[in-house]
């Protein structure tokens, strides 16, 4: 039998961290294994939407959340099914996604009943589609969107930049998360993987506030700190431009994000391969 995707959310309360680069840096890597991954955008921007190559879709994450108070609510796994896109030409055919739209913004303050739980039983009507699934979350601190993710994730990754803001967008999402997983919370098994130290400059760019921004992670978040680091390389922004997945790009640069996102992957999800 099938087991159930596992789903991995990328969460900060802050932009500019590197959820949507460490999200795109996972479903490239999960993909390449030969795994069927799909990402969910749900962030109105719509980057990780543009990096993974799709535009104008014609059904969106907003359709699964929106429910038109004059009809007769649609199940969400259903509208999933219709919504996932596959990735763009430069992706590999196994990779998929749930885009976002620019007018997603407004459900963050629907009145909606029970918006929250829409994405998991979205996932649900993907089980038999996908392997495994990440979530880009959206910076709102609390907000119903980034609640749902949490709902429907079975894994979080934390990305921080050694930045007061990454330290803060990680902290204060620590904070959220525990009222889900609280003994009897709305999603008691859900784990931490990590916290990923991400677009961390080399040599002489690092800087003493880095530094000290790295010793707090550390003090505070002790082991949750994962040994991988994902340094500041130019080749990152290329593919972000690109539309084109990091395991495509020429480069040495290139390799070390690849590796360092492998290994993230395999520390996140180590029985992901016997999916295959
Ligand atoms: N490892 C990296 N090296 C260089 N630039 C990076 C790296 N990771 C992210 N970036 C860039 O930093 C910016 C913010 O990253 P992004 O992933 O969009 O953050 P978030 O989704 O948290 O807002 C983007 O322009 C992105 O391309
Ligand atoms: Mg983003």
């Amino acid at each position: 039998m099938a087991e159930d995707p596992d789903v991995v959310a990328e969460v900060s309360e802050k932009g500019g961290v590197g959820k949507t680069s460490l999200t795109t840096g996972l479903i490239a890597v999960a993909a390449e294994y030969g795994l069927r991954v799909a990402g969910v955008d749900l962030d109105p921007r719509a980057t990780l939407t543009d990096e993974l190559g799709v535009s104008n879709p014609k059904k969106s994450v907003n359709d699964i959340y929106f429910v038109d108070p004059e009809k007769r609510p649609r199940d969400p796994a259903e509208i999933a099914r219709e919504a996932l896109t596959r990735a763009g030409k430069h992706w590999p055919s196994n990779a998929w996604v749930l885009p976002a739209v620019r007018k997603f913004g407004n459900r963050e303050t629907d009145g909606t009943t029970g918006m929250e739980f829409r994405l998991k039983r979205a996932l649900w009507g993907l089980r038999d589609l996908v392997d495994v699934v990440f979530i880009d979350a959206p910076p709102r601190p609390g907000g119903k969107i980034v609640g749902s993710a949490l709902i429907a994730s079975t894994k979080v990754l934390m990305p921080s930049t050694l930045t007061k803001d990454g330290y803060l967008g990680v902290r204060e999402a620590m904070g959220t998360i525990e009222h889900y997983t609280v003994p009897g919370g709305l999603n008691d098994s859900l784990t931490i993987a990590g916290i990923v130290r991400s677009i961390v400059p080399t040599g002489k760019k690092y800087t003493k506030v880095q530094k000290l921004w790295n010793g707090r992670l550390q003090e505070r978040f002790g082991s949750l700190v994962l040994p991988s680091i994902l340094h500041d390389y130019a080749v990152r922004e290329a593919c972000r431009t690109g539309s084109m997945p990091i395991t495509a790009a020429p480069g040495r640069e290139a390799k070390l994000l690849v590796s360092g996102y492998r290994e993230i992957l395999n520390h996140t999800l180590p029985d992901l391969k016997e999916k295959l």
